[in-house]
């Protein structure tokens, strides 16, 4: 099976130019956004506390990071990203395979793979750029790759990127999986994709029945861990962890999240990570990872390791907040984890619960398609370590209110 892991050897190449026709040209879909969105969807930042925001000059509870060990403001990752800005410089002036490799790298590199427990790790800028990387440079357009319904956007620009053929399964469900998978000749190469922990619903692939399913069939795994790396699991190191004994054959993630700094990287067996790095045109043609962010990546890392009550104190808030708004009667859909939807029935309503709260100075994220099906519109909050009880009782306390006065709960 890790052998045939590598789908393609040849072509790595996207041939199809992008297409002109952008929605200005058209001119019909900025008009359809709420004006109400664009006030919302891009506030101004003033300044950053402990699970805290300033905006315009008011303070507000942040419930809309991926912040999730509340490491993006710690002082000792700042500390160290000084550091190496005086021993390194700003930036690598280079990509990796030129002169843009130094021994942070390499390092972070092997920190992940030990923490990942994984065979071989590589690291991208960003993730969006590892699951573009990974998937044009692995899959070719011979191959079928299997995606849930729900899976981020950058699974589907890098299958475009690979101009391989897209089959798509319902949503978590096995069955539409298994009917995906019957469908396709034995004889196709066949990469079944999904997220760990969903971005816009909050719930756990389903990883080991999936995986025994799609190995069943011939097919590997491909497991997006940015929202679980740090976050899911007795030891923070992601799906896996959480599920126990499981064991994808390729996992990517984000850096921005838990480890609170940004980057990517992509996990395997040593022939495919050489494979990536070789062949991904989002590794070969892009500047490495500045000093500074690899070395605060790196106590980003000792930190995770090391301070486990973070991780117990955001998952201890998740429990609370997520009965909390059961009880109320409001529908958090299938999450389980400090993403927590609010699924509405219609844009207005969303909005406006957005814009009460936000009255409240909470900073929650108002979510509309495409980022989720057209008919569940919702309020995304996410928690992030430094919030506390009493932060989730005044939300429920806002959220009560609220939502009696819309008419979205009794
Ligand atoms: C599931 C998932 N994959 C990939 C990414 C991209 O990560 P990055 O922000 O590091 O590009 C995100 C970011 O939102 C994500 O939620």
């Amino acid at each position: 099976m890790r052998d045939a892991i590598v789908l393609e050897s040849t072509e790595s190449i996207q041939t199809d130019p992008p297409s002109k026709d952008f929605a200005l040209k058209n001119g019909s879909s900025l008009d359809r956004i709420d004006p109400v969105y664009w006030r919302l969807g891009e506030r101004k930042v003033d300044a950053m506390g402990a699970g805290k925001v300033v905006c315009d000059g008011r303070e507000m509870m942040m419930l809309a990071s991926n912040n999730y060990l509340g490491l993006a403001g710690d002082a000792r990752l700042m500390r160290s990203g000084m550091e190496a800005i005086k021993s390194w410089g700003n930036s690598t002036s280079g990509s990796r395979l030129l002169n843009g490799t130094n021994q942070l790298h390499l390092k972070l590199e092997e920190r992940l793979r030990a923490f990942k427990r994984l065979e071989s790790v590589v690291v991208f800028q960003s993730g969006y750029m590892g699951n573009l990387g990974v998937l044009s440079s692995i899959v070719s357009k011979d191959d079928v790759v299997i995606i849930d319904k729900l899976v981020h956007a950058s699974i589907i620009d890098g299958c475009k990127l690979a101009g391989a053929s897209v089959r798509v399964f319902k949503h978590q469900n096995m069955e539409s999986l298994e009917k995906v998978l019957k469908r396709i000749a034995p004889t196709i190469k066949k990469l079944v994709v999904v997220d760990g922990i969903y971005s816009m619903d909050g719930d756990f692939a389903k990883l080991p029945e999936l995986t025994e399913l799609a190995h069943r069939y011939g097919a590997l795994v491909m497991v997006d861990d940015a929202h679980a790396t740090g976050v899911a699991g007795p030891h923070g190191r992601g799906t896996a962890d959480h599920f126990g004994s499981v064991e994808p054959d390729i996992v990517t993630g984000t850096l921005s999240k838990a480890f609170g700094c940004f980057g990517g990287f992509v996990g395997s067996t040593k022939q495919v990570t050489d494979f990536v790095k070789y062949n991904s045109h989002s590794f070969i043609y892009s500047t490495s990872l500045c000093p500074s962010v690899t070395a605060s990546l790196l106590t980003a890392l000792d930190i995770v390791e090391k301070e486990p009550e973070r991780r117990e104190n955001l998952w201890a808030c998740t429990r609370y907040l997520l009965h909390g708004l059961n009880q109320l009667g409001y529908n958090t859909g299938l999450s389980e984890t400090p993403i927590i939807p609010i699924i509405l029935d219609d844009e207005n309503t969303m909005f406006n619960l957005v814009a009460r709260l936000d009255s409240d100075d909470i900073f929650v994220s108002p979510v509309i398609y495409p980022a989720c099906p057209r008919k569940a519109p919702r309020v995304r909050l996410s928690l992030t370590a430094e919030h506390i009880i009493a932060d989730m009782d005044r939300v429920l306390g806002s959220l009560e209110r609220h939502g009696r006065a819309l008419g979205v709960i009794n």
